[in-house]
């Protein structure tokens, strides 16, 4: 089955290796100390600068914001079985009108949440170390301090923007007055995913989250992360990828499709890639499109819905059920209102099934630029690596198309993806753990340079 409207959409392996060739230069742009500013793909230092050895251990606390729903976990890290165990866990929703309103409003409804927590925990009295996964872009200017740079996904509170994230917590905490909390590690969904995947598999050095929005981190040198001092080592990198194509190096794979929906969202111009790809979007795409050829009667006989009619009704899971097969793309289509026949329901799923594989395509061109970045900065021939995967997008969808894609596109490279658990929470007690275990060593390092100061002194 042809169809025109849908061409635009089918990107050539070939057309992903350009995609792949111009991230590469924004990843660098993004890095570089001068370029930075003006780069699309921010490419945020993170100040997390080891994945875990698998010594970690201890009691955390985690907190999980990105989504429509707020999340504190109990986490505790079991070096001697290497596991990570949420004791127990607190969901609140962020109702629409906290997402968009004021700071202040958000700040005091999560530390609101997390009082009830510690109540029915037992856990006011301690100060347990916490890490908290924020899932938005924040320049970092070191693990506890975290501005944010813009909101993504459907939040848009005002006053926070350009603010640090820790303090606005600690201030809607001392308003309370009822408990207080010692420091917070900060940390981005990427990072959770890539580091409570670390605990389980050590070569795993890249994170990934294709759900409501997408983005990626990684491990890189820090000989190359010019905006932080130091040369020896790693850091990991929050990519942001999402922003890829806001100075407009995407132009010529927009279809008109992508463009209403950027001019229809919240955050028009922003986070152009991410618009392409993740959850958030996805459905608006397919539904734009219906209606595009049912206007052109080339679906249900012309005649639209008012459901189909109307922004966000066509939800990005019914792609992955339609995709599931053929009944489910019937029994969507009646609910949505809709009069159709065997071949609206095929043409149904074939335009799913192409706006779902575009997604994918696009995300392997960007990992298939970070997997291989990491191959040339080691100098290898050959690089065996681990990705920590989230997100209902990447959890729904066969990824046979991901894989195809990527195999092409880094033929040097083997990948092993490693679906998380629950790795935007439990992540931050990881990073948590391990910033505690780098303190730990370096302070029995000193201890040890000190004592053999103390000896040479009395040798001479
Ligand atoms: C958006 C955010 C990013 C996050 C991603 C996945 O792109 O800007 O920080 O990692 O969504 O949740």
């Amino acid at each position: 089955m042809q169809l025109k409207h849908l061409e635009p959409f089918r990107l050539s392996l070939e057309k992903l290796k350009v995609v792949s060739t111009r991230l590469r230069k924004d990843m660098i742009r993004g890095l570089g100390k001068h370029t930075h500013h003006r780069a699309a793909v921010k490419m945020l230092p993170t100040f997390v600068r080891a994945t875990p050895d698998g010594t970690e251990k201890g009691d955390f606390l985690a907190l999980d914001l990105g989504g429509t729903n707020f999340r504190v976990l109990h986490v505790r890290v079991m070096e001697e079985e290497q596991k990570m165990v949420k004791m127990d866990s607190q969901l609140c929703a962020i109702p629409q009108e906290i997402m968009l309103g004021t700071g202040e409003q958000l700040f005091d409804h999560i530390a609101a949440c997390l009082s009830e927590f510690l109540d029915s925990q037992n856990l006011k009295g301690q100060t347990l170390p916490m890490g908290f996964t924020f899932s938005f872009p924040c320049e970092q200017k070191e693990i506890d301090k975290s501005i944010l740079i813009r909101w993504t996904k459907g939040f848009n509170c005002s006053g926070v923007e350009g603010e640090d994230v820790v303090k606005l917590l600690k201030e809607a905490i001392h308003r309370r007055g009822d408990y207080d909390i010692s420091s917070v590690a900060m940390v981005n969904d990427t990072v959770g995913t890539m580091m409570s995947c670390g605990y389980r598999d050590q070569t795993c050095e890249i994170g990934m989250i294709i759900g409501t929005g997408t983005n990626a981190c990684y491990m890189e040198e820090m000989k190359n992360v010019k905006r932080v001092e130091g040369e020896d080592g790693q850091m990991c990198i929050n990519t942001e990828w999402g922003g890829f194509g806001d100075d407009g190096s995407l132009e010529d794979i927009l279809t008109e499709f992508d463009k209403v929906v950027d001019r229809t969202s919240i955050n028009p111009g922003v986070h152009t890639f991410e618009k392409m790809i993740s959850g958030m979007y996805l459905g608006e795409i397919v539904r734009l499109v219906l209606m595009k050829l049912t206007e052109k009667k080339l679906l249900f006989k012309g005649e639209v819905s008012e459901a189909l009619r109307t922004k966000e009704t066509f939800e990005t899971k019914f792609i992955s059920m339609i995709e599931d097969g053929l009944e489910n793309a019937k029994k969507i289509l009646t609910e949505l209102g809709l009069t159709w026949d065997l071949v609206d329901a095929r043409v149904v799923r074939l335009v799913c099934e192409t706006i779902s594989s575009r997604s994918a395509r696009l995300c392997a061109a960007a990992l298939a630029t970070i997997v291989d970045r990491i191959r040339v900065n080691r100098g290898l021939p050959h690089l065996k690596t681990t990705v920590g995967v989230d997100g209902t997008v990447y959890k729904k969808h066969p990824n046979d198309e991901l894989q195809k894609a990527m195999h092409f596109l880094t033929p040097d490279c083997k990948i092993k993806f490693l679906v998380s658990e629950d790795g935007s929470g439990k992540g931050a007690a990881m990073v948590t753990a391990v910033a505690q275990r780098l303190a730990l060593q370096s302070r029995l390092l000193e201890e040890s340079d000190g004592e053999e100061d103390e000896e040479e002194k009395v040798r001479s």
